[in-house]
């Protein structure tokens, strides 16, 4: 996403106050602020993850200067394994609801300034924020199947046990990030769209084992179109209306 914002100003998380780099190939890190159409945006570019022992303050932390300078929404892209059999690498989901099977809290207690201390995620993705990425995927005549994006803590990739248990359990994929920006976000009373894009056939559902590299060749791909059905939302949301978006990783 960063890539399409226009007259950017990059600030790499390193020189920020309090900030961690991340640590992971594939996963810069950086702010790039500009605009996307006419909308303002602050692109998170890379994010931290639970697995590389960050706290979740931490791993939030993007969202939460994105709150402060006045971001209404945020969105966020992911790569995950695709479990339900049409969810096939290089295609995208929209995210309909979450699992959140990371096993640890995920908020700040006692709540942060602005954020309710037990949000309520009976609707954590945004109904008119999805059905406008749906519209737009019809115009551009791509896929845009619905999903439940399972959030496990990684870093292992699953095994095919844990596979069945999440489909069993109402996983259509399964990844190792976006629940505690979503969480964060959703305390903080910001409206929430995610995507994903489809890396691999989760652990069990193909022949051979899982790599990182196959992960960012497919991230790659699907990235390309993921890319211009963002350009094109962000473009398509009412003036006044700015957003953060947190980068593709993991
Ligand atoms: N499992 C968990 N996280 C992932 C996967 C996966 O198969 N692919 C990309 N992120």
């Amino acid at each position: 996403m960063a890539r399409v914002v226009s007259d950017p100003t990059r600030v790499p998380f390193g020189r920020l106050p309090g900030f961690v780099r991340t640590s992971v190939e594939g996963h810069d890190g950086c702010f790039v602020l500009g605009r996307v159409g006419g909308v303002e945006v602050l692109v998170q570019s890379g994010r931290l993850h639970l697995y590389e022992g960050a706290e979740p303050d931490a791993v939030a932390a993007p969202v939460r200067v994105g709150r402060r300078l006045g971001a209404e929404m945020l969105i966020v892209t992911n790569a995950v394994g695709g479990i339900r059999c049409d969810l096939h690498p290089g295609g995208i989901v929209l995210v309909e609801d979450h699992l959140n099977l990371m096993f640890r809290p995920v908020l700040t207690v006692p709540p942060l300034e602005g954020e309710a201390p037990f949000p309520d995620l009976g609707r954590p993705y945004d109904p008119g924020l999805m059905a406008l990425a749906k519209s737009i995927a019809r115009e551009m005549d791509i896929e845009l199947p619905l999903g439940v994006y399972g959030a496990v803590a990684g870093p292992s990739f699953e095994t095919p046990a844990e596979v069945r248990a999440l489909a069993a359990a109402g996983a259509d994929v399964v990844g190792m990030s976006t629940v505690p920006e979503v969480t964060v976000a959703r305390a903080g009373g910001q409206r929430v769209l995610a995507l994903s894009v489809v890396t691999n056939w989760a652990a069990g559902l193909a022949v051979g084992p899982i790599s990182h590299a196959d992960t960012l060749h497919h991230a790659e791909e699907g990235g390309r179109v993921l890319a211009t059905l963002l350009t094109r939302l962000v473009g398509a949301l009412p003036a006044g209306a700015p957003a953060t978006g947190a980068e593709r990783s993991g």
